[in-house]
């Protein structure tokens, strides 16, 4: 069988590169388009399957991707990640949606689209409550809120001028913080300091954040939390400790990420590929926190940031036996690909 598979994402990072070169070593050359056109849709149809790494970090993706990918699957062509995968990436107020709708355990959400009713409920509130931005990443958008006039403040701010959709901000106290705590470098520090003072172009073309407000239980006294990816069945992951003097894990530096075999124990694993079948996600990345033997889901992404000593230790496969050594989720993203597209 010959099939025709375009690849869409950046061509030096992430998921698009790793999946050319397994697509090559399937025989089956890949083509790339360019995501940006305006006929993009028309060209993108001609495929029989698209491979499409959606970028939070490219604007055009966050206002247009998702439904792109939506529109294809209409013309019939197979997408990966699918439409159902990538429906609620980087929207965390579509993820409390989806997780209200199917009982998925997570901590108490609330999510407010009106002012009024958002003014009336911080006198109810169960301090302290975490604020979260829908899209965001790292921890970079992810709060406490301790009191009611806190949270009054950021009722203010949401249903007013917003906030800015990527808080450089964050980043460089993150840095200067982890300088203090011996987590980053002087040059990270500086690194971040240039981003701060010239800005990306995608960070200056962002658009602010308005209009509802996110917020959540707060899961006290975590020391770490789990971090388990899947593509189909096979599970692999790692537990991250919150930074030093915070509540907060993802975004910290790698070295405070725990990578081996004993990280995700049996019941997550189930757990997690349970919710990867019931979400319908070809390929999926959880955070986790745990309380008292429960696991509380927070967040997940069909797209997920990842450095090769990941992918080295071991997985979990299908059965759930360990199988130890290094893997490359890639070539089954591919391999779950085609065997879809076969038995079309
Ligand atoms: N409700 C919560 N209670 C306690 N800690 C939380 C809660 N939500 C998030 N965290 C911590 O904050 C971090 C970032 O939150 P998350 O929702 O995963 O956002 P991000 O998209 O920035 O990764 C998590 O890794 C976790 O350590
Ligand atoms: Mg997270």
């Amino acid at each position: 069988m010959s099939v025709r598979i375009a690849v869409v994402g950046n061509s030096t990072k992430g998921f698009a590169p790793a999946w050319s070169a397994a697509l090559d070593r399937n025989g089956l050359t890949p083509s790339s388009i360019d995501k940006g056109r305006s006929d993009f849709l028309s060209v993108a149809a001609k495929f029989d399957a698209v491979m499409w790494h959606l970028d939070n970090g490219d604007l055009r993706d966050r206002i247009s991707g998702r439904q792109q990918v939506g529109a294809l699957e209409a013309a019939g062509v197979k997408v990966y990640p699918s439409y159902d995968s990538v429906w609620t990436y980087d929207d965390k107020v579509s993820q409390a949606w989806i997780m209200r709708a199917l009982g998925i355990c997570h901590p108490d959400t609330w999510v407010f689209l009106d002012r009024g009713e958002a003014a009336s409920a911080a006198s109810r509130l169960p301090y302290p409550v975490v604020w979260k931005q829908s899209h965001g990443s790292g921890s970079r958008a992810v709060q406490l809120v301790r009191t009611r006039t806190q949270a009054l403040r950021l009722i203010k701010r949401a249903f007013g001028r917003g906030f800015a959709a990527y808080d450089m901000g964050f980043l460089l106290r993150d840095r200067v913080r982890g300088l203090v705590h011996g987590e980053s470098s002087m040059v990270d520090v500086a690194k971040m300091a240039v981003r701060v003072l010239i800005p990306p172009h995608y960070v200056r073309l962002a658009p602010p954040e308005k209009g509802y407000l996110y917020l959540q239980e707060f899961i006290p006294d975590r020391r770490h939390d789990f971090r388990v990816k899947l593509v189909g069945d096979r599970v692999w992951g790692y537990q991250r400790t919150v930074r030093a003097g915070d509540f907060r894990a993802s975004g910290g530096q790698q070295a405070n990420y725990y990578i081996e075999r004993d990280a995700l124990p049996p019941p997550l694993r189930q757990l997690s590929r349970e919710l990867r079948r019931r979400l319908k996600m070809n390929t999926v990345a959880f955070d986790f926190l745990e309380r008292d033997g429960e696991y509380l889901l927070l967040e997940f992404s069909a797209f997920w940031g990842f450095s090769s000593n990941q992918h080295e230790v071991g997985y979990w496969n299908e059965s759930d036996e360990w199988v130890v050594g290094s893997f490359n989720p890639f070539d089954w993203m591919v391999e779950d690909l085609l065997l879809a597209l076969r038995s079309r």
